[in-house]
């Protein structure tokens, strides 16, 4: 038997499901999760002995690639002084510092240990600030598991959303309000209905989540003055775009200036770390200085933030994101030079290092709730001939992938032949999984 599928038998006997975060099951494509044994710049060994080409980077933090040496000292020579304290440390000031500087709306950060911690966070310093109570979330957008961010849709525009997991509280569901990404009026909908009572709106300003949205022209901007009208905080959620899309993340790249912005992933370097940060006078009302409480044992941890600091710090060097956007437009043009997406009924979606390639139709979606699932099988078929010629995908059809530094022209040229290949191959739409 493969290591792979015996070790996720072990697995699903001691883990539910046999996996610590549900999407890594393949419960979406089918088939045993791969174990990884080891990362290498773009590439991605498993305990089998058989080498990806890795486009997933782990859900996006590597921007560097896997084990980039400079990281890996940092972390290293950190962790030779002790791996945490539970009293600050010059690390967490160093990276403040630099996200402060390179991040122009944020003039205070708090740094936490997860994307989750981070939204759910500044969540409650924005109710806590205004003194209000409802939020409005976008349909189909991902803030992390927190039981009010948990909420998807609600049946018309004036509906409180409905929890869509089991043990979130009905109740919980009524203090969030569910509205359409690039639809502003519906957002408009809910401050009317609900005047001087909506503390926020937190939107993953690049939906990246369920499929890869690209805004509307304008529309962040006005959301932004739309929340601000009305008296309540914008919030960016660049858990994903902050530190991909460039240092000042999506709100840098579209032109709007959020009060609160929550990041996670690439910040981290790699290690678990998560932060939110915004306008000083904002933050000020977080303990110890105000009301609104916050803390957590391994928050700020010297070894992440080492890690942090250090990618950052390569990122700068390295001139990292007009180097991306050239790769990930060389790659795009490439696939398309070997295959007539618009043919097969396939749009290719692409903003600096962030692809997704839709399957059930050649008109990229403006609003992640509304996709189409009928590409599921082809999506399935698509992962398996990647990853049986080498290529690891995202598991899941609604999963965008990443580019790093790490991707030299080899490995792209090698995945976008791989990736034409297999979408010339794949079923008709709506077929059932071969
Ligand atoms: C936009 C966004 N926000 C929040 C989160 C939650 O982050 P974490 O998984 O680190 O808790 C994610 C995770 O993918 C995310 O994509």
């Amino acid at each position: 038997m493969p290591t792979s599928d015996s070790l996720f038998a072990r697995a699903t006997n001691v883990i539910p499901g046999g996996v610590n975060s549900p999407v890594r099951a393949f419960g979406g494509v089918g088939g045993t999760p791969r174990f990884i044994k080891r990362g290498e710049g773009c590439r991605l060994t498993d305990v089998d002995g058989r080498t990806y080409i890795d486009f997933c980077l782990s859900w996006g933090p590597l921007i560097l690639g896997h084990a980039h040496p400079r990281v890996l000292a940092a972390i290293e020579r950190a962790a030779k002084d002790g791996t945490s304290f539970g009293a600050p440390t010059e690390a967490e000031v160093l990276l403040a510092e630099k996200v402060c500087a390179l991040v122009q709306p944020v003039e205070q950060v708090r740094f936490v240990s997860s994307g989750t911690e981070a939204t759910m966070s500044a969540i409650r310093l924005a109710r806590g600030f205004t003194g209000r109570d409802l939020i409005i979330k976008f349909a189909g957008c991902y803030h992390g598991h927190a039981d009010f961010l948990l909420v998807q849709a609600g049946s018309g525009l004036a509906t409180f959303g409905t929890p869509s997991s089991a043990g979130v509280p009905a109740g919980i569901g009524r203090s969030t309000l569910v509205a359409h990404y690039n639809d502003l009026a519906s957002v408009a909908a809910h401050f009317d209905r609900f005047p001087n009572q909506i503390a926020c709106v937190i939107a993953e300003s690049v939906p990246a989540n369920n499929g890869l949205i690209l805004p509307e022209r304008n529309f962040l901007r006005d959301l932004t003055d739309l929340a601000h009208r009305h008296g309540a905080l914008m919030i960016s959620d660049e858990v994903i775009t902050g530190f991909r899309l460039g240092f000042g993340g999506a709100a840098a790249r579209f032109g709007f200036t959020p009060d609160l912005m929550t990041f996670g992933k690439i910040i981290g370097g790699g290690l678990p770390v998560g932060a939110f940060g915004g306008r000083r006078d904002i933050m000020q009302h977080l303990a110890p200085l105000g009301k609104v409480y916050q803390a957590g044992t391994l928050s700020g941890n010297p070894v992440a933030m080492a890690a942090g600091l250090a990618a950052l710090e390569v990122i700068e060097a390295e001139n990292a994101y007009e180097r991306l956007e050239q790769m990930g437009a060389r790659f795009g043009a490439t696939l398309r030079q070997q295959v007539d997406l618009e043919s097969l009924g396939v749009a290719l979606t692409r903003i600096g290092s962030i692809f997704w390639l839709y399957l059930a139709s050649s008109q990229a979606p403006i609003d992640p709730a509304a996709l189409d699932t009928a590409s599921a099988a082809r999506y399935r078929y698509l992962f398996h001939f990647a990853l049986d010629h080498g290529i690891y995908l995202a598991p899941s059809a609604y999963e965008v992938g990443f580019l790093s530094l790490a991707h030299d022209d080899d490995a792209l040229n090698r995945a976008a032949g791989i990736l034409a290949e297999g979408l010339k191959t794949m079923p008709p739409l709506g077929a059932t999984a071969p």
